[in-house]
């Protein structure tokens, strides 16, 4: 670099420096203390300016910067890492008593020598290890199996309670560890959306958070709201302090227990939880975990029982370990709460696919922190396994799943004489007679046709997001538009006219109006109805609702047919040797285009302008051999579409840059890594508009 350009480069620097200071600092205030000390307007502005000016001086920004936290790191694969120190789990109970004979264990290994313990809250989530090198996150690594876990670094910045730079004094090299768990709140939030967008919902935060760590891309990661709870510090036998030496002296001492770690680990930017109290005996620490044990379902998040540990380092080596646990340390794990409640009726509903799903109605009980009054019964043959009778009283539970579970009968209070739960034979909704197939534990109603629960269903999955995508028709208007007589299969939407929609209402029971459509809502409807004509086929025929054919299936199938004459001309044979299409779903999809009606749809779809073969753009071989990697943020389109678009363009798309990589196609906010790696492989590194223009030639 000569003298002139590092004269001009100064003042970006120094800005660069400064911006990230700021953001760091507002960061800082408004995730630890729920503080803002500026306007959102603003710190956008300044959140702008830093990724700006980053971009325009890829070598000035900090590999930390607060624009990490947006993400836009894609991992194709995650790199298996070994643990510096492995992770070890923990010796863990249900029984109380067990933890009497852990604690007069410890003190009979002890002796004379006075010490504490340390409980706290053992958090529902997904372990991992953040390595921290002179104050900087370097690496985040999932638990995995102890030894080996996942690099999810890239992942791990986003979470906002996760210090990128550390404050204060701080040991020049450890790794803090603790626990990424997904808040109630937040959880539900985003299962209610996948349900929206037609998505399978988590069972539990803990899925939701090691599925959002495992995304490929971390821009995703970042909108999950997912919290790091610190309970380790993982210290070498010798470490030195760095930082700001003001600190060094209170750093030593408190790093004398495991208490006083935690401590100083809060005023090195992690959030610990304030849950954590030191107690001195077993009654101590009985009464902890009786506290938690009722008041666990006040906090934001779920935990599954307490964790006790000696709280002094320094008699951590001479209790040792066993094979693959401390034994300073235990997990005392809640058991599932469990109560017992009169089962009032039992009700069926009808899914889209007509499968019919038994309802226990239940006395309303209070339930870990919510009120439960109703719980799926699975299908007829768990009511049988159960022996469920009319007027029993079912035990239900509630464990780490925020979904409560019958999993019993309460035998004492059945009546004599109780008779067995009648199971329908005709279908609530229509009165079609059920269906039980051959090895198939549920019953379904077969009148696809009439039923409308099922009309609706398919409805409403037809457009979501990932189908179709029909914004402005909620459940409401679908049923409006169903009621009205004027959509009854999805090719009906193709025809709907503006005086249709016009001044549609509709009310409950109540008399309160549900769902209306005025001049603006029909505009939007209809442009989002013509708009969907452009949704590619692999999403129309993800859009049709096959029993068993999901996003990823359908796309398979799209790819592998190419066209829907040849898809509805397959064998079940052919059918099954597509990728993850297994024996008992291809023939599902054989009968369903085996079916009159579905041919009859599929035409009329077809002639209301849906696309039925794979984009004519898929076809172009202008990239045949070409290996691309993708990193950044796109203006034209997201990442997973560009990446699309290289492989209909006959390109192969790969995660990581190596010698076989022609092209790194470089977005905004492309990741520091990636950047070193194919400068230092010579790579060629271009934009998306280099990439657009090199298609056009
Ligand atoms: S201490 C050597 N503290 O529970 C000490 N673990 O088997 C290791 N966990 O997977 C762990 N909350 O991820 C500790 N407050 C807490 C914890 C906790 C949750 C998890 C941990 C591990 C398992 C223990």
């Amino acid at each position: 670099m000569d003298l002139f350009s590092q004269i001009d480069i100064e003042p970006a620097r120094k800005r660069i420096d400064e911006l990230t200071r700021l953001i760091d600092q507002y960061n800082y205030e408004y995730y630890m203390n729920d503080r803002s000390l500026v306007s959102d307007f603003e710190f956008d502005k300044l959140l702008r300016e830093l990724t700006d000016l980053e971009r325009q001086y890829p070598e000035l920004a900090h590999p930390n910067s607060p624009t990490k936290r947006v993400g836009g790191e894609v991992n194709k694969t995650f790199r298996q890492v070994t643990h510096r120190f492995p992770m070890l789990s923990l010796g863990n109970t249900y029984s109380i008593e067990e933890i009497v004979d852990f604690e007069a264990r410890t003190r009979k290994l002890l002796g004379d020598i006075p010490f504490s313990y340390s409980c706290e809250l053992k958090y529902d989530g997904v372990a991992i290890g953040l390595t921290y090198r002179h104050g900087q996150l370097v690496q985040a690594v999932t638990r995995g199996n102890g030894a080996v876990g996942d690099d999810i670094t890239s992942n791990a910045r986003t979470i906002p309670t996760i210090p990128l730079k550390l404050r204060g004094c701080y040991p020049d090299d450890f790794e803090a560890r603790g626990e990424v768990v997904y808040p109630f709140d937040a959880f539900e939030a985003f299962n209610r959306q996948r349900e929206a967008d037609g998505d399978e919902p988590f069972a539990n935060p803990r899925n939701a958070a090691s599925g959002s760590l495992k995304l490929q891309d971390s821009a995703e990661c970042a909108k999950r709201k997912l919290q790091f709870c610190m309970y380790f510090m993982m210290l070498p036998s010798h470490w030195e302090a760095a930082g700001d030496p003001a600190g060094t002296t209170e750093l030593q001492q408190s790093a004398a227990t495991h208490s006083g770690r935690l401590q100083a680990a809060t005023r090195m930017g992690f959030k610990v939880q304030p849950y954590i109290k030191e107690c001195k005996d077993i009654d101590e620490i009985r009464a902890f975990i009786d506290y938690w044990d009722s008041e666990r379902w006040n906090l934001p998040f779920a935990i599954d029982g307490i964790v006790i540990k000696v709280n002094q380092v320094s008699l951590w080596d001479q209790l040792g370990l066993t094979a693959k646990s401390p034994r300073w340390a235990i997990a005392y794990k809640f058991k599932a709460q469990q109560v017992s409640t009169p089962l009032l009726s039992v009700s069926f509903q009808v899914g889209r696919t007509g499968v019919i799903t038994p309802v226990a109605n239940m006395q309303p009980v209070w339930l870990g922190g919510t009120t439960v009054k109703r719980a799926t019964l699975v299908n007829a043959d768990f009511i049988e396994k159960m022996d469920i009778r009319e007027g029993d009283s079912l035990l239900v539970e509630k464990g780490g799943e925020i979904i409560p579970k019958v999993v019993g009968v309460d035998l004492q209070k059945r009546q004599p004489g109780a008779r067995p739960i009648a199971y329908i034979t005709h279908c609530p909704e229509c009165g079609a007679r059920l269906v039980r197939a051959e090895g198939e534990a549920g019953h379904y109603c077969p009148n696809q046709d009439d039923c409308p629960p099922q009309i609706i269903g398919r409805l409403e999955h037809f457009v979501s997001r990932k189908a179709m995508n029909i914004d402005n028709l909620g459940s409401e208007r679908l049923e409006m538009l169903y009621q009205k007589g004027l959509v009854r299969d999805v090719a009906d939407l193709y025809s709907l006219s503006r005086e249709q929609l016009v001044g549609l209402e509709s009310y409950d029971s109540d008399g309160l109006r549900r769902a209306s459509i005025q001049d603006k809502g029909a505009d939007n409807i209809l442009a989002a109805i013509a708009q969907s004509r452009e949704v590619p086929f692999e999403r129309v025929l993800f859009a049709l609702g096959i029993r068993y054919v999901g996003e990823v299936g359908a796309k398979k199938l799209a790819r592998y047919f190419k066209h829907i004459d040849s898809l509805m001309a397959a064998s079940i044979e052919e059918l099954a040797t597509v990728e993850d299409v297994g024996e008992k779903t291809a023939a599902f999809i054989y009968d369903y285009f085996h079916d009159e009606r579905h041919q009859r749809l599929i035409e009329r779809l077809r002639q209301a302008g849906l696309k039925f073969t794979l984009s004519d753009l898929h076809i172009t071989h202008q990239l045949d051999g070409k290996t691309f990697v993708v990193s950044g943020v796109f203006s034209r389109f997201s990442r997973d579409e560009i990446k699309a678009h290289i492989e209909q363009h006959g390109g192969k798309v790969s995660g990581s840059i190596s010698g076989k990589t022609d092209y790194v196609l470089a977005g905004e906010k492309m990741g520091p890594e990636k950047l070193k790696k194919a400068e230092k492989l010579g790579v060629p590194i271009i934009s998306e508009e280099d990439y657009l223009r090199m298609l056009e030639s």
